[in-house]
């Protein structure tokens, strides 16, 4: 079966997860057929469509009328047979009970046409034993969502013993369709890649570190999140997914548990569900931890935890590190990879936590993996060492380098692509970012092959909302005094380059954008300097380059107030060049940049430093500058080239000699 012979798609279970996937489906156009054990859950389902299709309208991602055309295609039945008879994908998303799945998997196989793929959405249990209950475990497959569906990236693709690599890559194009990001898990492991690395060394270990007396709830979580930029704390987390569901599973896996997890549970605190959890809910503050309290905590314990187990994947030929890092930063929104953090920390000093940890505790899980072992012989520890999991350093050239942060792409006419490629975080400036961008603009500025460079951002949300806010806490003051080579890397390149936005551009996104020679915005965007909402003023340019281009009183505005303005009014105000519909967006900003992509390089090049710099030098000495210009150019080939193909009528073809 090819990915153009889905039409029709089925989904077993109208829950949250059963109807987050099932909308996702008929948003990517599928027919839909979504079934439940009764009418009055498949119902609730149903109507959770409907207000989230609503919600879409609400907000303009989509008319009214596709909303409702969206809706249509979805059918809600009972039976299970009415269910699966048409469909060529089937997505089981029932409870995570290995018996019910199995019961269903037999009915599915039996009432399911012979071609039709079989997904489980099961976030724990082996798509190998589920596959067993089938006739075609070649074509069951584990299909892994987070929730909710609608807005999670992340799709964790899972490959069981006997599952085809056909069913593999059709199940990572279907993925894909639905508009998010599949990872490929090579191997049926417990946990598969996320809640490996979440749940027993991030949520479990917290647990046994408290329970060892090493430390608090709130000094472990409050370090976690102000100091290393986790959304949550490892508590704080449990308490909302509830404590419950990590305890079953290590018990179920005949594993230790902390006593801090068994006391609580004894207690029915199993979270917020029940009004308390390791904070109190219901009468109580809830998760509130001071940012001090995580000060002098050192977390090593829990990040060699996670890359070791990480480490452990990529033994077991489950994934590779890029895979990994992507996972963990779209499935539980991790600042930045583990592995990109482990480089950072350093290799060496995971080994010697683990070890320590080892030699105190007898313990199996603190056992160094062979890769860890082998990447500290190696002196591969990571970024200091020049090579960890990625290659650092100025001898790795934009060309032969790995970038985290940023995509780059150089196409056949001459222009740079740089993609922000931060989409779950709207592309927000995090250090990876800051480090790798001047490198690229500074490759670009060399290479004569690229003549424009187009900025813009990945996802379907934002060009950039701004300077990641997860890395304020624990930084120095020094170092946010030291962006200038980031937000200066567009102005100071040569040659030209543009702003793409398409959504939002905010704080430092927008900033970025003014360091531009150009900027062009879909309708649907929306500019900003919100950083006085954060009791801050912008720090990249935001008010010297936004007063040069608007005058101080709607700067003022902008910068006083923080409040966004539609690309509309950015236009009007002369912040913008052009605003766009946004389904002609794409080709507009090609055709803008192929414009100045054929035009005479050098000729280019001396505008951009005419205007910028001229702009800056009393009158007099600008029109020299200008007339030296000018002068100069008349020793160009190009000024040749272009003065006889106007004579000679035809169409010019710059050298940039
Ligand atoms: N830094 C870090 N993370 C950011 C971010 C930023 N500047 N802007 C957005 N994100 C994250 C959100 O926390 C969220 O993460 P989560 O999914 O883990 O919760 C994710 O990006 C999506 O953003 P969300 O807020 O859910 O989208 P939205 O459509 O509801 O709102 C914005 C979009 C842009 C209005 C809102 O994200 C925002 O106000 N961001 C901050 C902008 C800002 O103040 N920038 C200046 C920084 S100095």
């Amino acid at each position: 079966m090819k990915l153009e012979d889905i039409k029709t798609i089925a989904v077993i279970g109208a829950g949250t997860m059963g109807h987050g996937i099932a909308e996702l489906a008929a948003l990517a156009g599928y027919n839909v057929v979504m079934r439940d054990i009764n009418e009055e859950l498949v119902q609730k389902g149903y109507k959770a469509i409907e207000w989230s299709l609503n919600k879409f309208a609400e907000k303009g991602t989509m008319t009214p009328d596709q909303a409702k055309a969206t809706l249509k295609r979805v059918k809600a039945v009972v039976d299970i047979k009415e269910a699966v008879k048409d469909a060529d994908f089937v997505i089981e998303a029932a409870p995570e009970i290995m018996k019910l799945k199995k019961e269903l998997f037999t009915d599915l196989d039996k009432y399911a046409q012979k071609h039709a793929i079989l997904a489980s959405n099961t976030s724990s249990l082996s798509i190998t034993e589920i596959s067993k209950a089938t006739k075609r475990p070649g074509q069951v497959v584990g299909m892994h969502y987070f929730n909710p569906p609608v807005k999670m990236a992340l799709v964790e693709v899972i490959k069981g013993k006997e599952t085809d690599e056909n069913v593999m890559k059709l199940t990572v194009d279907l993925t894909k369709k639905f508009g998010k990001s599949p990872i490929r898990v090579e191997k049926d492991t417990f946990g598969f890649i996320v809640n490996r690395v979440l749940v027993g060394p991030f949520m479990f270990e917290s647990a046994w570190i408290v329970s060892r007396g090493q430390a608090t709830v709130e000094e472990v979580d409050s370090r976690m999140k102000y100091y290393e930029g986790f959304p949550m704390g490892p508590f704080e987390l449990q308490d909302l997914t509830g404590i419950d569901i990590g305890y079953h599973l290590t018990k179920e896996a005949g594993l230790p548990v902390p006593s801090l997890i068994e006391d609580v549970v004894k207690k029915n605190r199993l979270g917020r569900k029940t009004g308390a959890g390791f904070y109190q809910y219901k009468d109580g503050q809830g998760a509130n931890f001071s940012r001090d309290a995580g000060k002098n905590f050192d977390p090593i314990t829990i990040y060699a935890l996670m890359v070791n187990e990480a480490c452990q994947l990529i033994d077991d030929g489950v994934s590779v590190p890029s895979d990994i890092d992507l996972a963990v930063q779209l499935g539980a929104g991790f600042p930045e990879g583990i592995l990109a953090r482990a480089d950072r920390i350093g290799m060496d000093k995971m080994l010697s936590a683990l070890e320590g940890l080892a030699k105190e505790h007898k313990d199996e899980r603190y056992k160094p993996s062979n890769l860890l072992k082998k990447m500290v012989k190696e002196g591969k520890t990571g970024q200091a060492a020049g090579e960890g999991f990625y290659k650092y350093g100025s001898s790795a050239s934009a060309g032969a380098r790995e970038f985290k942060a940023i995509k780059l792409e150089v196409d056949k006419q001459g222009i740079a692509w740089i993609t922000l490629n931060r989409p779950h975080r709207l592309n927000a400036i995090n250090s990876e970012m800051r480090e790798e961008l001047p490198i690229v603009f500074a490759d670009a500025a060399k290479n004569d092959a690229v003549r424009v460079v187009v900025i813009k951002g990945a996802g379907d949300k934002a060009f950039s909302a701004g300077a990641d806010i997860t890395e304020f806490a624990g930084g120095k003051p020094y170092q946010f005094a030291e962006l200038g080579e980031f937000f200066n890397a567009p102005a100071q390149f040569p040659k030209p380059v543009i702003a793409a936005i398409d959504g939002f551009a905010l704080g430092g996104g927008l900033e970025l954008a003014l360091a531009c020679d150009f900027r062009i915005a879909s309708k649907r965007s929306e500019l900003g300097q919100p950083e006085i909402k954060l009791g801050l003023i912008p720090g990249g340019g935001g008010t010297q380059r936004l007063v040069r281009l608007i005058g101080p009183s709607r700067t003022k505005e902008l910068v006083m107030i923080g409040d966004r303005i539609s690309a509309e009014q950015a236009e009007q105000w002369g912040l913008i060049n052009k605003v766009v519909d946004n389904n002609k967006f794409d080709g507009e900003v090609r055709s803008f940049a192929e414009k100045l992509a054929s035009g005479p390089p050098i000729a280019i090049r001396f505008t951009k430093k005419v205007v910028d710099w001229g702009g800056q030098a009393p009158m007099e000495a600008a029109l020299f500058i200008e007339r030296e210009a000018f002068g100069l150019l008349f020793s160009t080939e190009d000024m040749i080239e272009g003065t006889t193909a106007f004579l000679m009528k035809k169409k010019p073809e710059f050298k940039g000699k």
